[in-house]
Parts: structure tokens; C-alpha cells; sequence
């Protein structure tokens, strides 16, 4: 009897000890890519996070529960439904892709640091708690908030409909004016924001009057968000253009709504076809919604072809020519697909220039995409490619988002075997990115392995260095 007790404590401590280890070592997914398949099939886009992840804190806006359906199975979108939770609403998944939200009873105003720093995104519950309960505190995003990826435009907007803002501890804390609500104003970005327009159009709904957004963002997340705001008996009119009105009510109810289909996750569905000399059906998207996208990636030889308002055939049967492009906010070429057309670029005949004209510093692709053989020249915020020039796999690391995709997109033409370190990044966006490309003809796996010691602190040098510069976008 005793010692089948000690056996049982030992066998406790060890499970304990080996977990902790690998806790403390931490476990890094990797995705492992042999390059040279074509793509062949079709593939199924899924929901828009960037239009989810609004649409889910526009249901801090009341008591009634909003239910979406068409959310992307994204970590982002964990992250969200946490920091609902964490407030105090209710997050129900009667099915994977549909959320009811229910945010009948908040007791906590506030978006805590451990989130803010994982997903800026979660500063868009400052509008919608503002104007319903007029006070909220939401951690500054990881220290770069004031420098290179602020939300000052935010801040200054909640200032102008009579709100307190106040930095404390490194939190924003805002507050409504006395009688709890707050005042409709006129505010015109200096800078096109779209989260910025999201969070001053969600405050907007429930504020005193009529509010005018000009220079407003017109990206179809913003539209898609309206519809949603609209459903809930807000009033808000010109959602798309780049001046907004809401006319503010006293409250808002409950609504179903379906998010729009991810137009970034097609725009890189349609460069790995063209890429991989492959030939792709991708529905459920939006084609109306890539228009500049699709002019683009047409303008340098890929065949765009699209056979309903949902689905597009695409393929490149006669090779890809260099064309410049420059990022600018929608309607024009996105910042999000800027990382994927560079590689693209790689396999072109000719000098490509890219222009980052949105954010500082989104080359960190770069740098990885010249260890596996490219041809890309940095200055400022402009990037010479020269093609084509084959490329071959090599150990490389993710550093955000959109430039992990672009190193999935790499991995697929390039020699040999890409290992992609640090591919959480591309799990806050893509869903089951590397099940749909190998259902498409990719050979792709992800590697789930315990990081050893070593390994670990030659992976944080490399990371050390990818991000001297202080590069680190959460986007
Ligand atoms: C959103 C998207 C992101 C996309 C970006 C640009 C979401 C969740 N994310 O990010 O995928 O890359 O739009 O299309 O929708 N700026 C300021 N002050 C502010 C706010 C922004 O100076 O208060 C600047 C930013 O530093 C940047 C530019 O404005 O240079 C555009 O940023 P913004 O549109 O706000 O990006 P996000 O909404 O964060």
C-alpha cells in the first residue's frame, strides 16, 4: 500500500517536473515546407478577422446578444472572446464558426496588458465600453503605441465627444462626461485609421447628436461593421466613403449578422496559385472587395478569372513580369498583401519597386526572403526586387503576420526544405493555412517540438536581430 503510494507521487513528480520543463522551454509550432508542387483544387475562404474582431466587441454595446456567424477559426479571435469574457459577457459556439455574444452583465471596464500586448485589436473595446457604461481602461499595446504604431487618433476622437482620457500605469483611462454620455462631434482624421474609424464609430452610435467622421477608412471591414451597427438600431449612414455619420440613439439591441469573407487570405491564395505555376478555384470570397489587388496581380501576367460573385478561377500560364505597386488605404493596393506580392515579385522578369507608404519598417520579410536567395534591395520605405531568381529553403523565422505568409509562400517554390520557426504569428490570421494548402497539393506540415535550451537562445539571437530595429509589428 505504501508503495503503491510513493510509486504514485513519484510518477506525480515526474509528469510534474516534465511538464513544467516543457512549459518552461517552451513549445514552438514550426510549419515545414518542400517546395516545387504545383497547387491544383479548390479552396474555401473563410471569415475576415479584421471585420470579427470589430463586430465582436460592437457586442459590448448592449445588453442583447449579437450572434455571428462566419468567424474565422483564428487565434486572434480566441484573444477577443477572452477579453469579452474577462469582462464579464458571455461567448457562446453552438457551432465553430458562430459566436452568440451576450455582454448583459460587464462588471470589469477594462482590456488587461497580457491581451493588449497579444492583439492590439483589443483597444477596440474602448469605444463600445465608453459609450454604453462611459468609463474604460485599456492597456497601451507593448510600448509602441506612442512611437511607431500609435492610437493617438483614437484618443484625441473619445477627447473630442467630451470623454477624459488620461494615461495611467500605462493604461488609457477614459471617461464619459458626467451624466455618463458622450457628446457627438465632428472629427477628421489627419491620418486614414481603421481601427481608428471602428472604434470612434462604435462610441458614435450611443452619443448625444449626430457625429460626422471624415477622412474616415473605407475598407469594407468598416462597411461590414456598419451593417452590423445598423442591424443593431444604430443609425449610421456612408460607411465605405471616407465621411461617416452616425446619428447616436439611447441604446442598441441584439442582431444576427455573417462577416464578410477574408479578402487578405484570397489575395494570398491567389499569389500561391500564380507562384506555384498552379491552377486554383477559390470561393466563398469576395472578388468585389480585392479590385485593386486583383488589377495588380493581373497587370504582372497572372490570369484572374471570376466565375460568380463568390468564386475565382486562377492560374499563370505565361510567366510573371515585374510591375511596381505602391500601399495606400482601401480602396488602393493594401499594406496586408505587401509581403505576399514581394515574393511574387522574386519569380518576376525585371525590377519591381514596392512602396510601404503605410506603416514604417513592414520589410521585415525582407531580410528572410534574402537568406533563401532573393533579390531585394531596402531603402526606406521603398523595395527593389529583381527576378526572377530561384530560391532555395532555408531556416527562417516568422515575424508577423502577413511576412509569416510570405514565407509560407516562399517555402512553396523554393529548393528543398523551408523550416518556418515562430508560426504563431500566421495562427492569428490564416485559419488551418497549412490543411488547406497540402488539400490543394502543398507539401506543408506543421512540427510541434518541445525548443531545447540551446536551441532556444540561438532561435532568441536571430529573433534579436530581426528585430533591432524595433520592428515589431502586431498587426
Ligand atoms: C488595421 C488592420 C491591419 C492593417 C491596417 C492598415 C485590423 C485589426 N488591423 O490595423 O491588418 O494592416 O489596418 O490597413 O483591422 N496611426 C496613427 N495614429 C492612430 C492610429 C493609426 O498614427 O491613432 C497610423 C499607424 O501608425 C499607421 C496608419 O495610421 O501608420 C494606419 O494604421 P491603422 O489603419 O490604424 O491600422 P490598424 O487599424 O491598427
Amino acid at each position: 500500500m505504501f508503495l503503491c503510494s510513493l510509486c504514485l507521487f513519484v510518477a506525480k513528480w515526474f509528469l510534474c517536473l516534465f511538464v513544467a520543463c516543457l512549459t518552461l522551454s517552451g513549445i514552438v509550432d514550426k510549419f515545414r515546407v518542400t517546395g516545387g508542387r504545383e497547387l491544383h483544387g479548390r479552396v474555401a475562404i473563410s471569415g475576415a478577422k479584421n471585420s470579427a474582431l470589430p463586430c465582436m466587441a460592437a457586442a459590448l454595446l448592449t445588453p442583447e446578444t449579437v450572434t455571428l456567424h462566419n468567424i474565422p477559426y483564428v487565434r486572434d479571435i480566441i484573444t477577443q472572446r477572452r477579453l469579452l469574457e474577462d469582462i464579464g459577457a458571455t461567448v457562446l459556439t453552438p457551432e465553430l464558426r458562430t459566436h452568440k455574444i451576450s455582454a448583459a452583465h460587464v462588471e470589469l471596464f477594462e482590456a488587461p496588458y497580457e491581451l493588449v500586448k497579444t492583439m492590439r485589436a483589443s483597444v477596440l473595446a474602448l469605444g463600445p465600453l465608453l459609450a454604453r457604461f462611459g468609463k474604460a481602461k485599456v492597456s497601451l499595446p507593448g510600448g509602441c503605441a506612442i512611437g511607431t504604431r500609435p492610437i493617438d487618433l483614437h484618443l484625441a476622437g473619445f477627447e473630442t465627444f467630451g470623454a477624459e482620457v488620461k494615461l495611467e500605469a500605462g493604461n488609457v483611462v477614459a471617461r464619459a462626461p458626467s451624466d455618463g454620455r458622450l457628446r457627438a462631434a465632428d472629427i477628421h482624421f489627419n491620418k486614414v485609421t481603421v481601427t481608428g474609424t471602428e472604434n470612434l464609430m462604435m462610441a458614435a452610435t450611443l452619443a448625444r447628436g449626430t457625429t460626422t467622421l471624415s477622412n474616415a477608412a473605407c475598407e469594407p471591414e468598416i462597411v461590414d461593421l456598419a451593417d452590423l451597427l445598423n442591424k443593431m438600431g444604430a443609425r449610421v449612414n456612408g460607411a465605405g466613403t471616407e465621411t461617416i455619420q452616425i446619428e447616436g440613439v439611447e441604446s442598441l439591441g441584439g442582431a444576427e449578422h455573417t462577416i464578410i469573407p477574408d479578402r487578405i487570405e484570397t489575395g494570398t491564395f491567389i499569389v500561391a496559385a500564380a507562384l506555384t505555376c498552379g491552377e486554383l478555384e477559390i470561393k466563398d470570397c469576395r472578388p468585389d472587395h480585392l479590385t485593386a489587388i486583383i488589377e495588380q496581380l493581373r497587370s504582372v501576367g497572372v490570369v484572374i478569372r471570376e466565375v460568380n460573385p463568390t468564386t475565382l478561377e486562377v492560374s499563370c500560364p505565361d510567366g510573371l513580369k515585374a510591375g511596381h505597386v505602391t500601399t495606400a488605404p482601401y480602396p488602393k493596393f493594401p499594406t496586408d498583401m505587401q509581403a505576399q506580392y514581394m515574393v511574387l515579385m522574386t519569380q518576376a522578369q525585371g525590377r519591381s519597386e514596392i512602396v510601404e507608404t503605410v506603416f514604417e519598417n513592414r520589410f521585415m520579410h525582407a531580410s528572410e526572403l534574402q537568406r533563401m536567395g532573393a533579390q531585394i534591395h531596402i531603402d526606406g520605405r521603398s523595395a527593389i526586387v529583381d527576378g526572377p531568381s530561384p530560391l532555395n529553403g532555408a531556416r527562417v523565422i516568422a515575424s508577423d503576420l502577413r511576412a509569416s505568409a510570405s514565407l509560407v509562400l516562399a517555402g512553396l517554390i523554393a529548393k528543398d526544405e523551408t523550416l518556418i520557426d515562430r508560426v504563431y504569428h500566421i495562427d492569428r490570421g490564416y485559419e488551418k493555412i497549412e490543411a488547406k494548402l497540402r488539400a490543394v497539393g502543398a507539401d506543408i506540415e506543421r512540427v510541434i517540438a518541445p525548443v531545447t535550451a540551446t536551441q532556444s537562445s540561438e532561435f532568441n539571437l536571430q529573433v534579436a536581430s530581426l528585430q533591432e530595429s524595433k520592428l515589431k509589428l502586431e498587426l
